[in-house]
């Protein structure tokens, strides 16, 4: 081996902890084939890191990652959790890590295996070849913004959140969109609200003052709600989608559903020192944990992402992407994709299958053959 890899993982809750095992266990064996030594250590983040060390993001979690290379983590959350104030929630964990690594760029790429075109809920030409680029900005908007809570006002409770944009934060996130863009299909859609809202008013003023920086790109803008309509109506107008943190957040789940599971989508968030974190966009899925029916695929394809983006290991991201491809094709589905009736070909089977037919799959590829 000529170099190792330090990651963190952080498997978290519910199906976490089922998925990326397995997601380590190929990515391990694709860095073995390219001479990459992997050092996995795991800390804890959300439900688990309350129970055991009584906050959802420990100190020490948080120094491991800083230190590492890549960060791969499962999910948070659950229902045991759900009833505790905002700041003792799993999720805080999650969007501790974020803030904490100034993790600004989240890129959610949803993209259609052709095998999968059947478990579309949209009819198979509207998503054959679907190849959207969603990149939500990730550390700011009403996520974070100040003033937050709930306050009494005249006798009642009012609760309150602050959608805010600074000119910086739009500015950086759109650059990377840009970039993103450029080496795509060269069009961005920045997703705003600017005929309600001011601060996407402002959002959209800093996003086109950069277009001149970037003539190879084509940029248009889009209300979100017209957004999420048009993604559901013809998906593949779209190419690069820019937008902030909660419409981010939404339209995700959207595009997501458009390549037939939540189950396949993989996520990378960037910090601008090139730390990355890498997770499924899925949740933690309590309703199926432990019982090996979640589907590893999309943790699987976040460590591709890790290999694109934080290793600069292509031939890697490639590999693994290939393998995906590859059992899909073998006609391996998980619960979450196998579609409806039982057509010719098509095996169900669990987590742990998933990932032994991953790997073998792997083991077998001539070099070069994953593309
Ligand atoms: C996501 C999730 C998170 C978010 C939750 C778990 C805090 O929905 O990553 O999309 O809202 O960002
Ligand atoms: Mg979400």
């Amino acid at each position: 081996m000529t170099r190792a890899i330090k990651i963190v993982a952080l498997p978290g809750d519910g199906i976490g902890p089922e998925v990326v095992p397995i997601a380590i266990a190929v990515l391990r064996t694709a860095l073995a084939q390219a001479g990459v030594a992997l050092e996995v250590q795991e800390a804890l983040v959300g439900g688990c890191a309350i129970d055991q060390c009584g906050e959802p993001l420990p100190k020490e979690t948080l120094a491991a990652c800083r230190a590492a290379d890549a960060v791969l983590l499962g999910a948070v959350g659950g229902p045991q959790w759900e009833d505790r104030s905002m700041d003792q929630r799993p999720e805080r964990g999650l969007l501790g890590l974020r803030s904490n690594l100034e993790l600004f760029a989240n890129l959610r790429p949803a993209l259609l295996f052709p095998p999968l075109a059947e478990a579309s809920s949209l009819k198979p030409e509207l998503v054959s070849g679907l190849d959207i680029l969603i990149v939500r900005e990730l550390t700011g908007g009403i996520y974070f913004g100040e003033p937050r809570g709930v306050f009494f006002e005249n006798n009642e409770r009012v609760g309150v959140n602050t959608y805010r944009y600074a000119e910086h934060e739009i500015e950086r996130i759109a650059r990377l969109a840009f970039n993103l863009a450029g080496k795509r299909q060269g069009r961005l859609c920045s997703v705003d609200k600017a005929n309600v809202l001011e601060v996407t008013d402002l959002w959209r003023e800093v996003v086109s003052g950069l277009a001149g920086e970037f003539p190879q790109v084509a940029l248009s803008h889009m209300y979100v709600d017209n957004a999420g309509m048009q993604l559901v109506r013809a998906p593949k107008q779209f190419d690069v989608i820019v937008t902030g943190n909660l419409f981010g957040d939404i339209l995700s789940d959207v595009a997501a559903m458009l390549t037939g599971s939540l189950g396949m989508l993989p996520s990378a968030s960037l910090a601008a020192d090139g730390l990355g974190l890498y997770e499924p966009v899925h949740g933690s899925a309590p309703d199926i944990a432990g019982q090996d029916a979640a589907n590893p695929l999309a943790t699987v394809l976040s460590t591709a992402m890790m290999c694109r983006y934080s290793l600069n290991l292509p031939a890697v991201a490639a590999r693994i992407e290939g393998a995906v491809d590859a059992v899909l094709q073998r006609g391996l589905r998980t619960a979450d994709i196998v579609g409806s009736g039982h057509p010719h070909g098509i095996e169900r089977v669990g987590t742990k299958a998933m990932g032994e037919a991953l790997l073998a799959e792997i083991g077998s590829g001539t070099e070069g053959a994953a593309s």
